[in-house]
């Protein structure tokens, strides 16, 4: 059989520091944004806008609240401690590349410290050091959905452009110190996520501003130059490293034929790559004129950031794809369903997930194809995969077909994107290991090969087991993608 996937393809799996790590104050490790979000019972949940958002008082009350019950992010999945249990097992499995984020509070607790505080440095090193024994290669996202909480208290988060500095002396603290032991880095997490959820994507407080639109598009500005000056700084320091942006690509199709549905289809697709516009291409794309003028926002430039955007440019376009949506002008169709920070139009041809995420695969392609198209660099799928409630049976066997069903369709829907000419580096689904979701903070959803035993009050012994998929995606890997039969 002829294969599919380049030979140096990357294999692995995707984690956040802020969902697994746990130890939320141990070694020196300030609060986090991530830390101060609270558990909400799915029955008292009410729409996913509120359950994103943050205000004051909310804030407040967690920053003073001590401990793990409330706040599912402050425990994790206990990786801090177990991450060499954890990397064998990924390791198991054949990866040969593994994304994680440093959490930025362990290095810098407050954000604006003179100096890195070492243990949590020392703590990444094990942690590379680890997955180098294994021959696994470490991708890494300087910031996913976290920063230190005292950015968002002192600043109000990226809405300052005083964070600009503060993220560049991290990034640089980073490169410094790992630039023998990373290659691959990703600036931000989903930055498009900014202008949909402030707080999650950029530690950002709208409660109380006259006008949050224009709060969100200015700090969104702030981080595409801080990612810029982040290239800027890897180029000097590490000229051999490769850094890529980050995008959450939800695929939006028109329900109809309808020129109308087609055009506001066309609209939000645009919106959804203007992000990749300005970290690809270095400029601002022009349609985002018309957007601003109708919201009445006007971000403010200082006199370099153009220079700045336009001549640090990433070297590769990562993503995560986890479903697709559609839109219509039409108000009699109005059936809604969930979505990765989304909500959408259901479209009839699609199955959905417990969660209510449209499945589907062929999007995938759509996908890739398109931002292959639109920018001719490299492209990386840095996120997908299933979020399930798994059953534990009497034996101790968790028989996920549902996610090996999901994964094999979605991977097979890459190597034919990639016979359609799309150079695609490399695959890291999503939670390769059960972890804290990032939108609902439950442990009961859950992406992983391997099965962590925590319940979504903390309760369990956090002992780790195989799932099917696991022993699956090991075939998978170890066929280089050729194999996706499911037995
Ligand atoms: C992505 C995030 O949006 O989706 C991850 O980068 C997140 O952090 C993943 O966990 C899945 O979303 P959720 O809400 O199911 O955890």
């Amino acid at each position: 059989m002829p294969n599919r996937f380049p030979q140096n393809f990357l294999w692995g799996g995707a984690i956040a520091a802020n969902q697994v790590e746990g130890a939320y104050l141990e070694d020196g490790k300030g609060l986090s944004t991530a830390d101060v979000v609270g558990y909400v019972p799915p029955e008292e949940r009410g729409s996913l806008d509120e359950l994103l958002s943050m205000n004051h008082a909310k804030l407040d009350e967690a920053i003073h609240t001590p401990g793990t019950d409330q706040y599912p992010k402050r425990r994790g999945i206990d990786f801090y401690h177990r991450y060499k249990e954890d990397i064998a097992l990924m390791a198991e499995m054949g990866f040969t590349t593994f994304r994680l984020s440093i959490s930025w509070p362990r290095i810098f607790p407050n954000g604006d410290e003179l100096e890195p505080n070492e243990a949590g440095l020392a703590f990444y090193d094990q942690v590379f050091d680890e997955l180098h024994k294994y021959g696994i290669e470490p991708l890494v996202t300087i910031s996913h959905y976290e920063m230190p909480v005292m950015l968002t208290t002192k600043y109000n988060g990226w809405a300052s452009r005083e964070l600009i500095d503060l993220y560049l002396k991290y990034a640089e603290t980073l490169f410094m110190r790992y630039h023998s032991k990373v290659k691959y880095w990703l600036t931000f997490n989903e930055i498009n996520c900014t202008l949909k959820a402030p707080f999650l994507g950029a530690g950002i407080l709208t409660e109380g501003l006259d006008h949050p639109r224009q709060t969100a598009f200015q700090g969104l500005h702030h981080q595409f130059v801080a990612s810029a000056l982040a290239v800027r700084a890897l180029r000097r320091i590490d000229p051999g490293a490769q850094i890529g942006a980050m995008l959450a690509r939800k695929l939006l199709y028109p329900y109809s034929c309808h020129p109308g549905d087609v055009l506001q289809a066309q609209s939000e697709n645009q919106m959804a790559l203007f992000c990749s516009d300005v970290q690809v291409r270095g400029e601002y794309p022009t349609f985002i004129n018309r957007v601003w003028e109708r919201e009445q926002v006007h971000v403010e430039f200082h006199r370099e950031d153009k220079k700045i955007l336009r001549e640090h440019t990433v070297d590769f376009l990562s993503f995560s794809y986890y479903m697709s949506s559609a839109v219509s002008v039409d108000p009699q169709i109005s059936e809604l369903t969930e979505g990765n920070l989304s909500t959408g139009l259901k479209n009839p041809y699609l199955d959905t997930s417990e969660w209510g995420w449209q499945i589907d695969p062929i999007g995938l392609r759509v996908a890739l194809r398109e931002m292959y198209d639109r920018y001719r660099v490299p492209l990386f799928v840095v996120e997908n995969g299933l979020g399930a409630a798994d059953t534990v049976e009497e034996d101790g066997s968790i028989n996920d077909d549902y996610r090996i069903s999901y994964l094999a369709r979605h991977i097979e829907q890459m190597a034919e994107a990639i016979a359609d000419g799309v150079d695609l580096m490399g695959y890291t689904s999503w939670g390769p290991i059960d972890l804290i979701s990032a939108s609902t903070s439950e442990m009961r959803k859950r992406y992983g090969f391997i099965y962590v035993d925590q319940d979504d009050q903390g309760r369990g012994t956090l002992a780790r087991s195989r799932k099917k998929s696991f022993y699956w995606y090991k075939k998978v890997i170890a066929s280089n993608g050729e194999d996706l039969s499911q037995d």
